[in-house]
């Protein structure tokens, strides 16, 4: 298992791929990854798959598409779902092990849910009545010199921005910020929450600790932009990301506990409840 905490930090979004092929042995260890991803803690079943585009014709190649988004990327994971209630979780908390252990290999990544042709990318995945694909990511070596179209991007999304502990974190029933330093052990679990990346940079995350020391997870949605692509919610997606750092952070830290759905005492008022940390 690779240091968590640091795999976090140092995960970004890469959008420019250099043309140094990945050497069959870690495309290998890639495509064992995919295939031990089965289901994730809601237990919806999951399908990874590593797709090579160098194995197809270039007509073929250029018609998946990420509309000049992704620049040099030969190899992408995609990651399919069954449309079910926490599924998009379930697809999130399995893709983001799969990229923080790309970025341990020293592979780039980047989540894509909104700038790729979905019908082309779907067709290749062979979806199952009832499956959907949210996401698919590119993976490779990161190019020396980043396009000029990545570095919009990250400026439009504020790339390493994220909000303060203030807006994310909370306690008293939400009516007070949880402080960095009230935080204990679990100081760098949520920072590794906060790291982590979503759609458009939106961090639609929160959590409230309770009396007892108990975390629970909120979704902030935002309807309109979550809402825009159907079934496919990415900001449920993003929720399955922050488990998986969670978890990932406490492990390393030694605290054990599951995410479970309970029905807390009191949550957040006006967010959507997720999932609870019981810990042991
Ligand atoms: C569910 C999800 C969907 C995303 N979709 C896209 C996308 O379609 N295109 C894109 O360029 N970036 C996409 N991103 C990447 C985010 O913009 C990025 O994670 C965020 O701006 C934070 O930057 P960082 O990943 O470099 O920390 C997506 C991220 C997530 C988690």
């Amino acid at each position: 298992m690779f240091d968590a905490l640091e795999i976090i930090q140092k995960r970004i979004s890469v959008r420019s791929y250099s043309e140094k092929p990945v050497s069959e042995t870690l495309q290998a260890k890639l495509r064992a990854l995919c295939e031990a991803s089965q289901a994730g803690p809601f237990g919806t079943p999951v399908r990874f798959r590593l797709l090579d585009l160098e194995a197809m014709n270039r007509v073929e190649a250029q018609r998946l598409g990420t509309y000049g988004v992704i620049r040099g990327a030969r190899l992408f994971i995609l990651g399919a779902v069954m449309g079910k209630k926490r599924g998009m979780e379930d697809l999130g908390y399995c893709m983001e092990r799969i990229v923080l252990e790309a970025t341990a290999m020293g592979l780039g990544t980047c989540w894509l849910g909104g700038t790729f042709r979905r019908s082309s990318f779907a067709e290749r995945m062979q979806l199952a009545a009832g499956e959907l694909l949210p996401a698919i990511t590119p993976v490779g070596y990161p190019a020396a010199q980043v396009y000029p179209v990545d570095r919009i991007f990250r400026a439009g999304a504020r790339a390493r921005s994220r909000k303060r502990w203030e807006e994310l974190f909370f306690t008293a029933g939400g009516r007070r910020p949880l402080a960095p330093a009230e935080a204990g052990s679990y100081r760098d679990v949520l920072e590794a929450v906060r790291q982590g990346p979503s759609a458009s940079n939106r961090q639609p995350w929160r959590l409230l600790r309770d009396a007892d020391g108990i975390y629970h997870l909120y979704l902030k949605e935002d309807r309109l932009y979550n809402r825009a692509l159907g079934k496919i919610r990415l900001q449920k997606v993003d929720m399955g990301i922050a488990m998986c750092h969670f978890e990932l952070a406490a492990r390393q830290r030694e605290i054990n506990g599951r995410w479970q759905e309970v029905i807390p005492a009191e949550g957040l008022p006006g967010l959507e409840y997720i999932a609870t940390w019981l810990p042991g």
